[in-house]
């Protein structure tokens, strides 16, 4: 099979803000507890954090990582978290089903964060909780008034702020799953209140609305609209998140999920732009996809309830999950210009890339590599390029090419990176590359995550799927389903 790639230097989408390669750690399951943090573990830092996970999350360059939730959020006392380690309260916590420790809170992540290279993106309880506990918060994290919260904070030994810029107004408020879940109306006028405040207290924050929970939500396009005809002006980031599976073994349709991602985006915009018209507004609001990713393998693994630290969430993933991620992650380079942060949902043992064994080791899953891929080299100005591929068909997603792919210019490094998944089962695809406006362009690397086995896994002992240098020569050969990375030097 052949297939063809013309980006002209001129044709340009956006410049991707590093954000686009967030992730996320909730309270749950075993992704603190056991994941970042195991004070007993050999590899335990001065502060109980698992040096072999900072190791790894550094290695997969992840600038900004969502917290603490999730659900959990939606039940959440922030300064639970806080202060000395044995006055903190153990708690039933309903998202999950589990006792919630409070070993570790704000004090300590944000630590972790600046441990491992990262940035925190704050979530605020509006399920339970509203504007008052999350400006409090805001003071807490962020000021440097001689306050109440600010001198719980130094009194907590903390006399710098912690500065964390990006704030979540919540977590998935439309889903009936959620504490405290709201109608659109009820969820609109609190998240506008919230925000108000929390600027206040610190004008340089960022804020993050909640969008539909899913695509499939019976009120998506209404809740985005209603909401954002509260929040317009007071906001600068409207949430889409979006899960896949691959539950009846249906591969080609599995791996054309990213084309229903790219349509979910184009209809957020949409409504986004229908509201910013309306509003006769100059603002253009930006999306943050904060939580995406595949997950279904774990659905319905037992868990003792109530326990702590308990396995949830713990899929373990396959060379074609990798591969889906690979094409996810190239929809989001190409929506770069709206599409400004995005965040792997999650980052550790809960539908993660990086797993570890509670006492034993921390290794990559498949999922890891297109990720570290895409963050480490997909830097710079995204180009719009000509795409000619053949297409499938499959029952439910229709016209579907072969070639999945995003162009990138670094002018910083004088390099073009091609990401390029053949979504083929079957062929291999010749791929003929054409770059207008950078003469001499020279192709120098060919990175290619390739396994003959669509379900092989990565394990503590064995590292199966992991990608390989291909020697490059006059021709882009592009093995069936793979994943691949093309550099040229320009
Ligand atoms: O990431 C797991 C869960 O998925 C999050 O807690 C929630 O926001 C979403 O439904």
């Amino acid at each position: 099979m052949k297939a063809k790639i013309v980006a002209n230097r001129r044709f340009t989408v956006a410049d991707i803000d590093p954000r686009l390669y967030g992730s996320f750690i909730e309270h749950l399951g075993r992704a603190v507890y056991g994941g970042v943090y195991e004070p007993g573990h050999d590899t335990a830092d001065d502060q109980g954090f698992r040096k072999d996970v900072i190791d790894l999350v550094r290695k997969l360059g992840v600038p900004i990582v969502r917290y603490p939730g999730g659900n959990f959020v939606s039940g959440y006392n922030w300064e639970d978290g806080t202060g000395p380690r044995e006055a903190r309260p153990r708690r039933m916590e309903l998202a999950w089903g589990v006792t919630e420790t409070n070993e570790v809170g704000i004090d300590e992540f944000q630590e972790w964060a600046r441990r491992a290279d990262s940035e925190v993106m704050m979530a605020v309880n509006l399920g339970t909780r509203g504007p008052e506990e999350a400006r409090n918060c805001v003071e807490y994290c962020n000021s440097d008034t001689d306050t109440h919260f600010a001198n719980l904070r130094r009194k907590n030994g903390f006399d710098k702020p912690f500065g964390i810029k990006v704030w979540c107004l919540g977590n998935e408020m439309d889903g009936p799953w959620q504490m405290g879940s709201k109608t659109a109306e009820e969820y609109g006028r609190i998240a506008a209140e919230a925000a108000k405040m929390m600027k206040w207290t610190d004008p340089s924050i960022e804020l993050v609305a909640c969008g539909s929970s899913g695509l499939g939500m019976p009120t998506f396009v209404d809740w985005e609209r209603v909401v954002l005809e509260h929040t317009y002006d007071h906001v600068d980031y409207l949430s889409l998140h979006s899960y896949y599976g691959n539950p009846n073994n249906d591969t080609p349709t599995f791996l054309a999920r990213s084309l229903q991602m790219d349509q979910f985006i184009k209809s957020v915009i949409a409504v986004c732009d229908t509201v910013k018209a309306k509003k006769r507004s100059k603002k253009t609001m930006m999306l943050s996809f904060d939580e995406w990713n595949v997950w279904f393998h774990s659905h319905g693994a037992q868990f003792e309830k109530w326990g702590v630290a308990q396995p949830q969430l713990e899929d373990i993933y396959t060379f074609e999950d990798a591969l889906v991620v690979g094409c996810l992650l190239i929809t989001l380079q190409n929506n770069c210009d709206r599409v400004r942060m995005a965040c792997l949902a999650q980052l550790v043992n809960v539908i993660a890339p990086i797993m570890t064994r509670t006492g034993g080791g921390a290794w990559a899953q498949t999922i890891f590599y297109p990720f570290m891929l895409a963050s480490l080299h997909g830097r710079g100005t995204v180009l719009k390029p000509i795409v000619e591929s053949e297409r499938y068909d499959t029952r439910e997603i229709k016209a579907v090419p072969y070639l999945e792919t995003s162009v990138i210019y670094n002018e910083a490094v004088g390099e073009v990176t091609v990401f390029a998944a053949n979504r083929s089962l079957e062929e291999d695809m010749e791929l003929d590359i054409e770059l207008e406006g950078f003469a001499g362009a020279k192709l120098i690397r060919h990175t290619e995550l390739y396994s003959d086995d669509l379900k092989a896994v990565n394990t503590e002992d064995t590292e199966t799927v992991a990608p390989a240098e291909v020697s490059v020569g006059d021709t882009v050969l592009l093995k069936k389903h793979s994943f691949n990375m093309l550099k040229y030097k320009v």
